[in-house]
């Protein structure tokens, strides 16, 4: 294996591909590259699927260094036509099918957009950069996931060298895709980073994951769905400190290199609803505790994972990112945006989500 290295200087990409940049955490991305970065140009290319909404990005609508493209990373010709108008001396690779539960019911959607369209990126950059002679100069960045490592027992912290061990459908198809971008590193000469990151909460975040899920369902006073017992354990950290590793890992992580991102922040599902409730209940100003009531413990998700810690010691020590806040300021900002923006919620949960939602969330035994 190649030894990563270290980039000679802190690097200022000119032209950036982001994929996957009107989701939820893409977005985030966006709007830190922009805020971070005068001189950028980004071409963000989201195929829109449910996870994905333009609402996301509203604050950067009237921005010239911004340019949106509806269309999908498996699209070899869009692709190419996009690296020939844009000369891109980066990519930034967030585009996914995200949500474990989904990956569950339909995995073969999930090894299409994150293995095949992984690869068809991988592709598209390799001829672009080979022939404009720009190969050493140019990064790929992919944006992974710490369910690549498997599931923990109570000890014990992901480390960049953990063994892989993918169980999910979802996790096995970022496992492969990572396993990919490695290749192209070591056959191609291709400059790429990866980091894996744990369970990112915020505002714009979909709300089929845990966080989102569960204050939409206390302020509505439906029920809290806790899969199995509630004991399963996530690290989680707030989106816009994983947008700033981002920043920080694209500009200065070293060539080749993995950087584990998390929050050191560890909580059981259970404990985690009973803080929601308490936080959601008190800002309404309803009796302390009152939607404890909503709680049900429903069937367990099929090979689920116990639980996820990161080490991320090695992006602090390396590249010097440490998250900015304590978990109890961002949960308090979240609950805060997702109580203010009813009309978001509103506008991402109709159509083809709500349909999901009635077969997933009812009659669930
Ligand atoms: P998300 O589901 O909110 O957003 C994914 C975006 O990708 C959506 O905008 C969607 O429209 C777009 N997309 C999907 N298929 C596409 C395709 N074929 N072509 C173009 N665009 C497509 O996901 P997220 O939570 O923002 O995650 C972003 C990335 O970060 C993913 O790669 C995910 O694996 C990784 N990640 C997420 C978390 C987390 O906690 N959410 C943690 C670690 C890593
Ligand atoms: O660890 C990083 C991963 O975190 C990302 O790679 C994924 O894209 C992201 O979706 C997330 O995966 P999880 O499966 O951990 O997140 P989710 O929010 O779906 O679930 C968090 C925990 O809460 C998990 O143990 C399952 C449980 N859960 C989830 C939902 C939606 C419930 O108990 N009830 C629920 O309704």
């Amino acid at each position: 294996m190649t030894a990563p290295q270290a980039p000679h200087q802190t690097r200022t990409f000119q032209s950036v591909l982001v994929t996957g940049g009107a989701g939820f955490i893409g977005s985030h991305v966006v709007r830190t590259l922009l805020r971070n970065h005068e001189g950028i140009r980004i071409v963000n290319l989201d195929v829109l699927t449910y996870a994905g909404n333009l609402s996301n990005l509203r604050d950067v609508e009237g921005d010239a260094r911004h340019t949106f493209v509806k269309g999908d990373i498996q699209d070899g010709a869009l692709l190419a036509g996009l690296f020939e108008e844009h000369a891109f001396d980066a990519v930034v690779h967030l585009a996914a099918e995200s949500h474990v539960d989904r990956s569950i019911e339909n995995p073969l959607a999930f090894l299409e957009t994150n293995i095949l369209g992984t690869a068809t990126l991988l592709n598209a950059a390799k001829t672009s950069w080979t022939a404009r002679g720009c190969m050493e100069t140019s990064l790929f960045y992919h944006i992974s996931t710490d369910e690549v490592y498997g599931s923990l027992g109570e000890d014990g912290l992901f480390t960049e060298t953990t063994p892989y061990d993918p169980r999910s459908p979802y996790s096995a198809s970022k496992a492969s895709s990572d396993h990919v971008v490695r290749a192209y590193h070591h056959t191609y000469g291709m400059p790429v980073v990866i980091s894996n990151c744990s369970n990112n909460y915020g505002s714009h975040q979909f709300p089929e994951k845990l966080i989102p899920l569960m204050i939409r369902n206390i302020v509505e006073g439906r029920e809290l769905p806790i899969y199995g017992e509630g004991v399963n354990v996530r690290d989680w950290l707030w989106v816009e400190d994983h947008a700033a590793a981002i920043d920080v890992i694209l500009n200065r992580g070293w060539v080749g290199d993995t950087y584990n991102v998390g929050g050191l922040n560890e909580w059981r599902n259970i404990d985690l609803v009973h803080k929601l409730i308490e936080l959601v209940d008190a800002k309404l100003g309803r009796e302390h505790g009152q939607s404890k009531s909503l709680i049900r413990f429903v069937k367990d998700r099929a090979g689920h994972d116990m639980r996820y810690a990161i080490d991320a010691s090695h992006l602090e020590a390396r590249l010097g990112w440490k998250p900015s806040v304590t978990f109890e300021e961002g949960l308090a900002g979240t609950v805060d945006w997702y109580l203010e923006n009813q009309d978001w919620l509103e506008e991402v949960t109709s159509g083809e989500y709500q349909k999901y939602y009635e077969a997933h969330y009812t009659n669930r035994g």
